[in-house]
């Protein structure tokens, strides 16, 4: 069998994220599916790292070139960021570093710039220059319009939460406390050598190191889940009562819909749907290896006609689609994809959701909403403006933030990702 060069794919994958805009979750999995389990995770790493750090490798092989590559040989731009990336924050050997970086320009059908790639990394090497940090955009590797936006937001923490973004994430685990108590799913870890504490919700849990989900104990019979803690506080904050009719209006991957599941048995009904039908299928794998069960349905949040039979809902969970800002340090691929001119659509599609979806909720209801963004505009803003254009909907405080419009976390607090909840109740014709 031919061998696959490992640095090689990494580079077609920065190649394909940074100049096709596609995602690192769509074309990872797939470059990394013919690989061994050491070669996906190098592959995993250096891809992160170079979309980590972006602007410095782009800014150190860019000046090592006297023209750019054209658009036939533009993926040999990525391949050097990758040799760069190793010599400056991987503990790869040198000789290996440019060996396979050189051999990987052949994978890459670019035979003719092999000399090439060579000089510049012996040089790199040889010289090394320092990285550069003159401007916001290189010591923070974010876009400019975004340091902007997080600045004016938070003009306390910016810098905090730009560095927590390009920081490795943890792993933490869900119990499935339909399964066993907390306390002895981290017994089970322990048992199985896996040091882990327990998290600040219910059943979250922090690994002290990630593990593959094959190595957790029962994971495939669905005793455990991996999920941030941040994304975790949806299912505590929704607080479901016996008999509940339950709409995840948002719901695929269902992270949060199994959640709800696990946590409240006593639902009566829930209804998950996504506007996504190909993304429909994870939810139903998900409740497979939790062996939960769901109403799954394609539809539109933002236009019940085309999907809604029957009763309103007695709780609403709302997890819009966003910017996904307070998720960067998992999805570094967010700096180079999102686009100042997206925050203003995803504003007005989280609003005629959050409408919509308000239509449908009964009196006395509850919505959560929730979004893993930090931008106010989406949060709590867009709340805001909820509350003043909607008499019957009532600000229920959350007793984490109980002073404001709802609940930001903010990147790395508590190792948690960047999070928002905000929890609105329907008031009675009477109450009004
Ligand atoms: C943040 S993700 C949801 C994550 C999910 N709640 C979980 O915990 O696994 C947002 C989802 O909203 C879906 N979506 C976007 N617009 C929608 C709409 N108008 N109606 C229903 N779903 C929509 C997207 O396809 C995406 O799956």
């Amino acid at each position: 069998m031919k061998t696959l060069n490992v640095r090689a794919i990494a580079a077609r994958v920065c190649f394909q994220v940074v100049e096709q805009q596609q995602s690192l979750s769509q074309v990872l999995p797939s470059a990394q599916q013919p690989l061994s389990p050491a070669d996906k995770a190098l592959v995993g790493e250096i891809s992160y790292g170079v979309l980590r750090h972006l602007p410095v490798l782009d800014q150190l092989v860019s000046v090592q070139l006297s023209k750019k590559f054209g658009r036939k040989d533009r993926v040999i731009h990525h391949l050097l960021m990758v040799g760069a990336y190793q010599l400056y924050f991987m503990r790869t050997a040198k000789y290996a570093v440019l060996s396979e970086t050189v051999e990987a320009a052949r994978a890459l059908k670019a035979k003719h710039l092999t000399k090439l790639v060579n000089a510049i990394l012996r040089k790199l090497d040889r010289e090394r220059p320092s990285l550069p940090d003159e401007t916001p955009v290189f010591k923070y590797r974010h876009p400019n319009w975004l340091i902007q936006k997080i600045k004016t937001a938070y003009p306390h923490h910016w810098q905090t939460i730009l560095e927590q973004n390009n920081q490795r994430s943890p792993m933490w685990l869900r119990n499935n406390a339909r399964q066993q108590p907390r306390s002895q799913y981290l017994a089970d870890l322990k048992q199985a050598d896996i040091h882990a504490s327990a998290g600040p919700s219910d059943n979250a849990m922090l690994l002290e190191q990630p593990h593959g989900v094959t190595q957790l104990p029962r994971f495939m019979e669905g005793s455990a889940s991996v999920q941030d803690a941040a994304a975790q506080w949806a299912a505590e904050l929704l607080i479901c009562q016996p008999n509940d009719r339950v709409l995840d209006a948002c719901a695929a991957p269902g992270g949060k819909t199994c959640h709800l599941l696990e946590r409240y048995p006593w639902i009566q009904e829930l209804v998950a749907i996504d506007i996504e039908p190909q993304r429909l299928q994870s939810i139903d794998e998900n409740l497979k290896r939790l062996q939960l069960s769901a109403n799954i349905q394609v539809g539109d949040a933002s236009d019940f006609s085309t999907w809604h039979q029957g009763a309103h809902y007695d709780r609403i969970l709302l997890d819009a689609p966003c910017s996904a800002t307070g998720v960067i340090r998992r999805h570094p691929d967010i700096k180079w994809l999102r686009q100042a001119s997206d925050i203003t659509c995803l504003v007005k599609r989280q609003a005629d959701i959050l409408d919509a979806c308000w239509q449908h909720l009964k009196p006395n209801g509850v919505l959560l909403y929730a979004t893993c963004s930090v931008l106010p505009e989406e949060n709590e803003q867009q709340i805001a403006n909820f509350l003043a254009r909607t008499p019957n909907a009532k600000h229920c405080p959350i007793e984490h933030a109980p002073e404001k419009i709802g609940w930001q976390i903010l990147p790395g607090q508590d190792n948690m990702d960047g999070f928002y909840y905000a929890r609105l109740q329907k008031l009675m014709e009477t109450d009004l």
